[in-house]
């Protein structure tokens, strides 16, 4: 990327249009923002229900997903927004990290458009997205704390007038991937996440604990201890109770192991996540990716928050999970700072956030 003049194009708008392009994983989705507050559309169509019987997203099925939707999710975003794609002025795009083959679906559709109707592009970072999808109608604050916990990533980061260290990040599993795989040790559907969160609602706490693992790290995070010892808890309650393999758990098992999972994992993202803020001296901390559309984390961080007078900024919903609009925020960000992407972006698999 490379600086440019900061100018729209058209100049027809008194706030640019934005479309944003998402399509690094099992979602496609296309967005229109007028300025950054405005969400005109988000239009999301997701190729979960395809990879549910596989347990996990397969790549190949979620980039013909992309290839199939894409115009379809375009046409409805326009439609939704009630606007024409001569209107557009910036285009931002998910160029990574992300799977290869649905992040080129997205990146080349968007080269392709950005050159025909003769507007810029701008190739935005999916991580740093989901870190501004709490801000789309609000003030951001200047110096905040990022939890990033996703189906990918997990990490804690220090952002200050515009500029982000990495405190700690993950040295194994993801938050998202830890409820994937436990949920599936526990004979849930995929993704994991979501049922869990569910089934803890009616699951009692108490009964499974699991301890803090060892870290180095101060601002670091590990989740395949809890993972294994899930699968060890498991293993004895079915050797205990003569079950084999193949038997279902029972319920209430299923739902106390949940509760226990989820509330160790909750508990450590809030001590380190607020160890962070007060290191810092920050009064806002802001969450974004898959996981932050879990309740109890949502419940624990705010209320553990504001004992320190620390503001929690969680995404709703839909601005949780994958999705365009968090990409065209940041993409305008981007712009608004003098970024630009030329016609050879391509797609990064491994993105890091630029620090
Ligand atoms: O950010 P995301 O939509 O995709 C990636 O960029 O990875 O995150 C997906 C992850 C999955 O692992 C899913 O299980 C998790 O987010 N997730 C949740 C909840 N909803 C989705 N985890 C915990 N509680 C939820 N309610
Ligand atoms: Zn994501």
């Amino acid at each position: 990327m490379k600086s440019s003049q900061k100018k729209f194009r058209s100049q027809k708008h008194k706030q640019p249009l934005v479309l944003g392009i998402e399509t690094s994983c099992d979602e496609t989705s296309c967005a229109i923002l007028r300025g950054k507050d405005e969400m005109l559309s988000n239009i999301i169509s997701s190729s979960l229900f395809r990879h549910k019987p596989f347990g996990g997203v397969v790549p190949e099925i979620a980039s013909r997903h992309s290839l199939e939707q894409m115009q379809v999710v375009l046409d409805q975003a326009l439609q939704t927004a009630k606007v024409k794609l001569k209107d557009l002025d910036l285009i931002a795009v998910t160029y990574g990290p992300g799977l290869i083959g649905s992040l080129f679906v997205g990146v080349c559709f968007a080269k392709a458009l950005s050159y025909a109707l003769g507007i810029p592009l701008i190739g935005v970072n999916h991580l740093e997205a989901h870190l501004v999808a709490s801000f789309i109608g609000a003030k951001q604050p200047v110096n905040f704390i990022g939890l990033l916990v996703s189906g990918g990533h997990t990490h804690l980061s220090y952002h200050r007038k515009n500029r982000v260290q990495i405190l700690g990040a993950t040295v194994d599993d993801a938050a998202g991937e830890a409820f994937d795989k436990v949920a599936k040790l526990l004979g849930l559907e995929y993704p994991g996440g979501p049922v869990i969160d569910q089934l803890s609602r009616e699951g009692n706490a108490g009964r499974f604990k699991f301890t803090l693992p060892k870290q180095n790290q101060r601002f670091g995070f590990s989740f395949s201890g809890i993972k294994t010892a899930v699968l060890y808890a498991v293993k004895n309650f079915r050797k205990e109770n003569h079950l084999s393999v193949g038997d279902a758990l029972p319920g209430q098992f299923v739902r106390d192991m949940a509760a226990g999972f989820q509330s160790s994992v909750v508990d450590w993202l809030c001590m380190k996540t607020l160890d962070a803020a007060c290191h810092k001296k920050v009064k806002d901390v802001v969450v974004g990716g898959g996981v932050s559309a879990n309740s109890f984390l949502k419940q624990e961080l705010t209320r553990r928050a504001a004992e320190f007078g620390i503001k929690v900024w969680f995404p709703e919903r839909t601005l949780a999970l994958d999705n365009a609009a968090m990409i065209a925020r940041r993409g305008l960000e981007l712009y608004e700072s003098g970024k630009i992407s030329k016609l050879s972006l391509t797609a990064e698999p491994n993105l890091k956030i630029k620090t």
